[in-house]
């Protein structure tokens, strides 16, 4: 079936964002070396719709764009619901893609949750990555896929180069903005992650959901998740302080199950739930404000 092209949308599936991610920073083992190779070649379709989806991303991620979600969002005041429900309601994301390829969003969360317990982490540990992707369900509100996932970076002062096609950067009107080019632009040398503003989506706003009942890893691990050019590159040190530095252990450790969990069977989500529920019951009240 021929498909429509929503040119907000460019991505079949938000997936194809992160199976571009896993081919960037491939586990070095014989599957993501065969990804890597899927990804350079150039009857991929996915190839080119993951570069228009940053292109799109680079162009209107502004600092004012920011700062409107923030306000538009960060009053939740869209939705209350259970932690389970906030999970079966990002699976209506309806993905175009192969279904017996590619796995719901829930299921996502799933193996990476599952894969995190399989190895004896704290039960925190296993709760954070089973929400750490709730915050897509701003797609369910209508927000564009570029204004969802895609990996994060600084907003208001100079671009990192080591971001991801940083070609794309010089179609946003930021750009032209002296200040914003600056090194440190509006923010302070050392400054702290708290006080910068990361490009809108789904990590920052799922931390706000969270930040009041969950113990601090935990809420680095969802606020940065996506932040790949500090987390996997290095960059922008300079506007961290040495509690961030701190943290991003925890990050680091979170984010090996985030890419490269793939169990061979499907995980059984009505099997698992009342362990999920019950985990979720120890930290989260019965209803979140989304
Ligand atoms: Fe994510
Ligand atoms: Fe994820």
């Amino acid at each position: 079936m021929e498909r429509s092209i929503d040119q907000n949308n460019p991505l079949k599936s938000l997936e194809d964002w992160e199976d571009f991610v896993v081919s960037r920073y491939p586990e070095e083992n014989v599957q993501s070396a065969k990804e890597r190779e899927d990804y350079r070649n150039y009857d991929n379709p996915a190839r080119d719709t993951v570069r228009e989806f940053y292109r799109l991303n680079h162009t209107y991620q502004t600092f004012d764009f920011v700062r409107a979600k923030e306000k538009e969002y960060l009053g939740l005041n869209r939705k209350e619901m259970s932690i389970w429900e906030a999970a079966e309601f990002l699976n209506n994301l309806v993905d175009d893609s192969d279904p017996d390829i590619d796995l719901s969003q829930l299921q996502h969360l799933l193996q990476t949750s599952e894969s995190i317990r399989a190895d004896g982490h704290p039960d925190w540990f296993v709760l954070t990555g089973f929400i750490h992707d709730l915050g897509k369900i701003l797609c369910l509100f209508g927000e564009p896929q570029w204004a969802v996932v895609g990996d994060t970076f600084p907003v208001g002062c100079r671009y990192s180069d080591k971001i991801v096609y940083p070609e794309f950067f010089q179609h946003n009107p930021d750009s032209q903005n002296e200040q914003y080019q600056k090194k440190l632009g509006v923010y302070e040398e050392g400054c702290g992650l708290k006080n910068v503003h990361l490009s809108w989506g789904h990590d920052e706003y799922l931390y706000h959901v969270v930040k009041d009942y969950l113990p601090e890893p935990a809420l680095y691990m969802i606020r940065y998740h996506s932040f790949y050019p500090a987390h996997r590159e290095g960059e922008y040190d300079y506007l961290m302080d040495d509690h961030d530095r701190d943290m991003f252990k925890w990050v680091n450790k979170f984010n090996p199950y985030d890419l490269y969990s793939k169990s061979p069977e499907p995980p059984n989500a009505e099997k698992l739930r009342p362990y999920y529920e019950d985990l979720i019951a120890k930290y989260f009240p019965a209803k979140v404000r989304f």
